[in-house]
């Protein structure tokens, strides 16, 4: 048995489809299969001119002279077309769709029944060439997949369809440093690749095995939803009017309150907006078992009791040493170099502070 893998994402090796259909492959070589792999990406592959000359006036044989020159002679010998690729806005990605299209000389011009719907015969072969999907996608929820599926299946044909694997919230599986997370589902898909070989499918055992693996709850949907767009959040530029401050029910504190409210509720009377033109951000105090907030919102300052979601800097100190430091007791950059309290998030504001937060 022959089969080609045809791997369709353009990050290459560093891609979660990569990853999967290799591991697939392994599958299929430990059961005897010759596999010839091709990384689309690395080809030079025109898009399809539509002339029909491959049916017609040179049958069989495109017109353009690129890489499929190549790959071509190598898809007609294979028994199993295995297409990795990743989602890209709910389809096979261009690269795909490219190769896909330039495959047509394999098939004669005929209109003929097959299965109970038209199709093209396969030029020079009975052979019915089996087609094996795998896909990868960024959004968790599988039925991202259906109209991938769906139209893989036409192309395949109702027999030729054996089966896929799809990956949702796959991102991570891209990178290096995650591929000790996957090893578990690594080997499912391993197995996977070995069944399709030996017996034309995989087994509902280990489909079960990928499946359970890669579907998640609607909590974890929801969980995932919040971790993503903190990893996207973290990769945006630090520009302070792109700071996102959230609706706050809360009411603001007021000079009148009790205790550290009445501090914080102080300290945003004494902002300063000329110290830093613009700027947005939740600058939090994270005191002994106490968090308060102060929110920046160019012109205006609010203090707020609690913990906020995604402060733009957190101090975290025993309440006396920041008392300390705001009084003017302790010396700030000092006291921190001594490791008296600590810093998360943008710097900026701390060295800044004298400046955003000024005695009138
Ligand atoms: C142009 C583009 C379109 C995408 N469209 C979708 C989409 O429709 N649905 C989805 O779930 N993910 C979508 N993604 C996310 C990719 O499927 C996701 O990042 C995947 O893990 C990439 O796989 P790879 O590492 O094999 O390239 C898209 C990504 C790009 C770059």
């Amino acid at each position: 048995m022959k089969a080609v893998v045809i791997y369709g994402s353009p990050r290459q090796k560093k891609s979660a489809s990569y990853h999967v259909g290799d591991n697939f492959a392994r599958g299929l070589k430990r059961a005897g299969v010759q596999v010839e792999e091709i990384m689309l990406i690395k080809h030079k592959i025109k898009h399809c001119l539509g002339c029909y000359t491959c049916w017609t006036k040179t049958p069989g044989k495109c017109i353009q002279r690129d890489d499929m020159d190549v790959i071509l002679p190598k898809v007609m010998e294979a028994d199993l077309i295995v297409i990795a690729t990743p989602l890209y806005i709910f389809q096979a990605t261009g690269l795909v769709k490219d190769f896909l299209d330039r495959i047509i000389p394999m098939a004669e011009p005929y209109l003929v029944e097959l299965d109970g719907t038209t199709t093209h015969p396969m030029r020079g072969t009975t052979k019915r060439r089996k087609i094996f999907l795998i896909s990868v996608a960024g959004f968790p929820e599988r039925s991202h997949f259906d109209g991938l599926v769906l139209s893989f299946k036409r192309f395949a044909g109702p027999k030729g369809y054996v089966g896929d694997i799809l990956i949702p919230a796959s991102e991570m599986m891209s990178k290096d440093g995650f591929q000790r997370e996957y090893t578990e589902l690594y080997k499912d898909i391993e197995q996977a690749g070995f069944e399709v070989a030996k017996n034309g499918a995989i087994s509902e055992e280990t489909k079960k095995a990928i499946v359970e693996k890669t579907t998640y709850t609607e909590e974890q949907v929801s969980k995932f939803r919040h971790v993503a767009n903190k990893y996207w959040k973290s990769l945006q530029p630090k520009e302070y009017s792109q700071v996102q401050l959230s609706e706050v029910d809360a009411v603001p504190l007021k000079m009148s309150d009790k205790g550290m409210g009445a501090f914080f509720a102080g300290m945003a009377t004494m902002y300063n907006p000329n110290a830093i033109l613009g700027l947005k951000a939740v600058v939090q105090f994270n005191l002994d078992d106490d968090s308060f907030h102060l929110i920046i919102n160019e012109t205006e300052c609010q203090a707020y009791e609690g913990a906020h979601e995604e402060p733009t800097t957190t101090i975290i100190s025993p309440a006396n040493v920041w008392m300390d430091v705001s009084m003017g007791k302790l010396d700030g950059a000092q006291s921190l170099m001594k490791g008296l309290y600590k810093v998360e998030g943008d710097m900026t504001i701390l060295m800044k502070m004298n400046k955003i937060f000024r005695r009138k």
